[in-house]
């Protein structure tokens, strides 16, 4: 029997609206393609209870630090019942958003400050992170102009202006603070230039 090369991990990030959920499909069909075997996910979900975490989380107005905690708690539970099992045996792993997103919302968005989100961190997946994270990055009112008109907005949605230029900026912080791992990708290109794009970066980790 032979053992499997460990999957790899690669996460989505980037304000609401910036195409994460459009994109996150066409990363998985390029991995495929390149003959990896892909599992598709998201935060806060990707299990039945992070799931059910997940409806809390975008409809119940709770303290920030609730908010924080039960963002890491459905973590906690996504990353050992599907991302850790998955990568042990070579799948690798696609997530629209994973902690990227915590520092953002909860850290820049919100306030909380970030040794509060680095014990929980590190409490939650250690030195876990991902191999590959693609910051989708436009400008705030170009994401806002594509949030789903019509349908109801949910608690994060419904934040203002100010709260995702801080989110904006926070992420922006972080790429620069890990180049290796977070790529940052001009969203506010057409889908056929982010999808050029798209195909570089991920021919260069497949390899
Ligand atoms: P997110 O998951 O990051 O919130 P979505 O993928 O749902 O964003 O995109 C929000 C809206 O913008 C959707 O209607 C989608 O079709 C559209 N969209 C996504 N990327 C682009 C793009 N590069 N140019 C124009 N419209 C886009
Ligand atoms: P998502 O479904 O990705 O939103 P969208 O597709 O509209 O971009 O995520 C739901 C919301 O959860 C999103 O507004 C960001 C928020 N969120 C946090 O605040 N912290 C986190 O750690 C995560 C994973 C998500």
């Amino acid at each position: 029997m032979t053992i499997s090369e460990r999957g790899k991990f690669v996460t989505l990030e980037g304000i609401d609206g910036a195409g994460k959920s459009t994109h996150v499909k066409t990363v998985a069909a390029m991995l495929g393609a390149c003959g990896k075997k892909v599992l598709l996910t998201r935060e806060p979900g990707g299990t039945p209870l992070a799931e059910s975490l997940r409806e809390i989380l975008l409809h119940q107005a709770m303290h920030l630090e609730t908010e924080a905690l039960l963002m890491f708690a459905a973590r906690r539970e996504h990353l050992d019942r599907l991302i850790l099992p998955a990568l042990a045996v070579g799948t690798w792993v696609v997530s629209d958003r994973f902690t990227d997103a915590s520092f953002a919302y909860q850290g820049g968005g919100r306030g909380l400050p970030s040794p509060r989100l680095e014990e929980l961190e590190h409490w939650v997946q250690g030195d876990f992170q991902p191999d590959l994270t693609l910051l989708f990055d436009l400008p705030v009112a170009t994401a806002r102009s594509r949030m789903g008109r019509g349908a109801e907005l949910d608690r994060f949605e419904r934040e203002g202006g100010p709260f995702f230029e801080r989110v904006r900026q926070s992420y922006l912080l972080r790429a620069a603070a890990s180049p290796a791992r977070i790529k940052v990708i001009d969203a506010s290109q057409s889908i056929d230039d982010i999808n050029k794009k798209l195909e570089e970066v991920v021919t260069i980790l497949c390899k």
